[in-house]
């Protein structure tokens, strides 16, 4: 996404969310309406794209979570201590603007994401996605997302296989 002119940050009060469209309302309606109380309760935060006159042409969220260690990948679980759940951090929405798709801003929050959490000194094994339906699976498959044996819209990275960017 070289040269594109966005940023991003935490959401705050002066980001303009009004006009936000992804295609899918309920995620759109979550920016609008809801994602405040769940900042403010700590349930997650929330990270935007803001291109000029702060309005919001993307976000996504993150939350910890785990991973029970019986549903990894048997070659994945076999590496791992034998704890039931393995920490993990969920992106639980991920939205980009219609206007700005398939221009890299989706990779870019994505990526983006992954570096926070692999930067984090709260450890986790992975990053984890619920996707919402096939579309969206394949995005992260194209990320290097591995899916559940047997819950194929649930996807993680583990974290070990980031590098984040320099300081
Ligand atoms: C999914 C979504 C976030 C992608 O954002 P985007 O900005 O259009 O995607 P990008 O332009 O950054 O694409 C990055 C890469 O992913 C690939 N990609 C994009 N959508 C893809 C898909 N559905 N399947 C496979 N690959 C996909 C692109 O080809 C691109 O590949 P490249 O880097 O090798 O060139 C966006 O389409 C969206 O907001 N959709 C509606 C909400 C949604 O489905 N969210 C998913 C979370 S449940």
């Amino acid at each position: 996404m070289s040269g594109a002119p966005f940023r991003l940050a935490p959401l705050d009060a002066g980001c303009d969310r009004a006009g936000f469209n992804s295609g899918v309302e309920s995620l759109d309606r979550y920016l609008r309406e809801h994602v405040n109380q769940d900042v403010c309760r700590r349930v997650a935060a929330c990270f935007v794209a803001l291109a000029e006159g702060r309005r919001s042409v993307g976000y996504y969220t993150l939350a910890s979570a785990s991973l029970l260690l019986a549903d990894l990948p048997a070659s994945i679980g076999k590496k791992l201590p034998r704890y039931p759940t393995i920490p993990a951090v969920r992106m639980g929405r991920l939205a980009v603007d219609q206007m700005f798709h398939g221009q890299g801003l989706g990779g870019a929050l994505l990526a983006d994401a992954l570096d926070r959490t692999a930067r984090s000194e709260i450890a986790a094994y992975a990053l984890m996605v619920d996707a919402k339906d096939e579309a969206a699976a394949a995005f992260y498959r194209h990320h290097g997302f591995i899916a559940l044996p047997d819950s194929p819209f649930t996807l993680f990275l583990p974290l070990a296989t980031v590098r984040t960017r320099a300081e």
